[in-house]
């Protein structure tokens, strides 16, 4: 690690990257599976299809894809990267999967590590990497959400398995102290609601000899209380939002893009409404993809940069939330 630099006061946004799996699995297959159809799942979520990793495409695949665009997209040098974040709840190897991504990379002068905060994930990871340019440890760092909720989907649960699909997206960003384009966040944790949204570990019993037993490990399908969650994003996000505009000075007519962890069509059209944003300025991609978790913010951030929607000094809020509970918002000028 090179010398701190007490002059670095902000943060600047590089690059974006993002990478989805081929296997695309429409509503109407779906329907071949469980007793729902594509008018239900369209009309109640704003979800057409979604993709779905296969060999090959496991979140270290999908995440080290996501950052080698965003690197490219940042012209940087992989041995000048200083930090690498993973957001994710799906590793493919629970001892974490930033390392794998890393060597891929041949990022060799990064630390990475991974981040676990389910669908708040890459909007805490942000932060979380943005704190340690701005204290001066570290100068570039890529910030990778990616998830493969498929593999822990029931898919016999017709409530919660039209959501998910899998994918992922990348943001390099580097320390400056010319200006700060992270304007400003908050995060949020409500842990007595937990139980609406879990991926819970099984703990079934085994012994390695007599008298002494241990807990073999493995997962139990994702759970979730599907009306609670909406009910508890529709309520939360606006206020979180509400609240970092008025500290920061902003006006909501001053946001150029909102751009939401993309749950539900309907969960974003009301925090839309809420806000007083205009439906234009709310970027949307759940119709291609679904929820990706922690990958919906990079995946719909890297598409709006690349098709030219977010442009250079754009004002952008953004928010997270989902497992936890947890959420978080932030506010940015890209560029
Ligand atoms: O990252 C966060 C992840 N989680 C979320 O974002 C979840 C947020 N919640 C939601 O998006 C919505 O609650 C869902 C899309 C999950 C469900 O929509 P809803 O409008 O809240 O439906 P509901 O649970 O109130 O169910 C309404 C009806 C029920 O039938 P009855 O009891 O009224 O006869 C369900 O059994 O719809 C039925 N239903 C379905 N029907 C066809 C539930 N799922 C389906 C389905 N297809 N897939």
């Amino acid at each position: 690690m090179e010398e701190k630099n007490l002059n670095q006061i902000g943060v600047s946004f590089k690059g974006s990257g993002s990478y989805v799996p081929d296997q695309i699995l429409t509503n109407q297959k779906i329907s071949q599976k469980v007793d729902t159809s594509d008018e239900w799942i369209k009309s109640r979520t704003g979800i057409s299809e979604r993709r779905i990793s296969s060999l090959g495409d496991n979140v270290t695949d999908m995440g080290y894809k996501a950052a080698l665009n965003a690197i490219d997209n940042a012209n940087w040098d992989v041995k000048t990267i200083d930090l690498i974040v993973l957001a994710t709840s799906t590793p493919h190897d629970l001892f974490g999967s930033a390392p794998s991504i890393q060597a891929k990379l041949g990022a060799s002068n990064a630390v990475a590590f991974d981040l676990t905060a389910a669908c708040s994930g890459f909007l805490f990871a942000l932060i979380t990497a943005s704190q340690f340019l701005k204290g001066g440890n570290f100068k570039r760092a890529v910030v990778i959400g990616a998830d493969q909720l498929s593999s822990f989907v029931d898919w016999k649960d017709r409530r919660s398995c039209i959501l998910f699909g899998d994918g992922a997206g990348a943001l390099a960003i580097e320390a400056t102290n010319e200006f700060d384009n992270f304007i400003g966040f908050d995060m949020r944790t409500d842990g007595k609601r937990g139980s609406f949204l879990n991926l819970p570990s099984k703990n079934k019993k085994d012994s390695i000899i007599d008298n002494i037993d241990f807990l073999s490990g493995s997962f139990s399908p994702i759970q979730m209380n599907g009306q609670e969650v909406y009910k508890f994003a529709v309520k939360e996000v606006p206020i979180i939002l509400d609240k970092l505009f008025r500290e920061k000075n902003y006006t909501s007519d001053q946001v150029d893009w909102l751009v939401l962890h993309q749950a539900n069509q309907r969960i974003l059209d009301s925090v839309g409404e809420r806000l007083k944003i205009p439906r234009e300025k709310i970027l949307s991609n759940l119709e291609k993809y679904g929820n990706t978790s922690a990958a919906t913010i990079p995946l719909m951030m890297d598409e709006a940069i690349r098709n030219q929607n977010i442009k250079q000094n754009d004002i952008i809020a953004t928010s997270g939330f989902g497992a936890g509970l947890s959420w978080g918002a932030a506010l940015i000028k890209w560029g």
